[in-house]
């Protein structure tokens, strides 16, 4: 078994908002989240741009000795999933569209609200297509909210723009939040749409559930500055986390701790 952590990687607060609830449900087991936030935000990169970061970060996992990461972000799994399969042919990758989907059963018109680099790719609509062929589909990008969330706007600020897109996501029956930056101000955008939401979280706690985890330590670390890291955490979460540098975190101290 491996016994070094699972890799978790983001652009940032969406993919912590998985840590965070992996580490809740699983506090002995030993995980490592990657906020790439020096490159965020993804969604707003071309398909090219998104494989060569994440093939950046897995290649910084993989010289501390990790071989199994979540990509618990929707966009590297919807545009550079199958490129860092064929690049890491020896490491296992989970990505996280199929599994988010997976809850759906008797909707009718599903909305998904995504990033524009996740509606480019179709991802979400083939995924849906492949088991419910019936339903009607229809994928909107929201541009700047990863950026909203992540400078902690006012949920007015949040509020008003979600308001502008009301008119493309209407009469749904299920709303999927289709980046792991949004369950964090779930209640606004319910409110906003009039709508339930389904969200990647509980999916992938159900599928870790299936498996044999590493014991150790874990590790919350950030590509960019920790200290506005560790202050956005407190914000949003109300956790006091200690955040990592990437030049903090060598294969010795992982080893070391595990
Ligand atoms: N949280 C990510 C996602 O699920 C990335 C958002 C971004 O950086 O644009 O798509």
């Amino acid at each position: 078994m491996n016994q070094l952590p699972i890799g978790i990687v983001d652009s940032g607060l969406g993919g912590y908002s998985i840590y965070h609830a992996l580490q809740t449900r699983f506090p002995t087991s030993s995980w490592l989240f990657l906020a790439d936030q020096i490159h965020a935000p993804y969604g707003d990169k071309s398909k090219e741009e998104i494989i060569e970061i994440m093939i950046g970060n897995v290649s910084w996992m993989r010289q501390l000795g990790i071989r199994e990461v979540l990509l618990a972000c929707n966009t590297a799994s919807s545009n550079a999933l199958d490129s860092l399969r064929h690049t890491f042919a020896d490491m296992t990758f989970y990505g996280i569209i199929d599994v988010t989907v997976s809850p759906l059963s008797h909707q009718k018109r599903v909305g998904v609200l995504a990033t524009e680099a996740t509606v480019r790719s179709g991802a979400y609509t083939q995924s849906i297509a492949k088991s419910h062929p019936e339903m009607d589909v229809v994928e909107v990008s929201a541009k700047p909210l990863v950026g909203l969330i992540e400078s902690l706007s006012d949920v007015q600020v949040i509020e008003a723009y979600l308001r502008s897109l009301l008119s493309s996501l209407n009469s749904l029956d299920t709303l999927i939040l289709g980046c792991t930056h949004y369950p964090i101000i779930k209640p606004v955008i319910e409110s906003v749409f009039d709508v339930k939401t389904m969200d990647s979280i509980d999916p992938i706690l159900h599928l870790f559930s299936t498996k044999t985890l590493a014991e150790g330590k874990s590790w919350v670390v950030t590509s960019k500055d920790p200290t506005y890291l560790k202050e956005q955490i407190h914000r949003l979460f109300q956790v006091d986390e200690m955040v990592f540098s990437k030049e903090e975190v060598s294969p010795f101290e992982i080893s070391r701790c595990q």
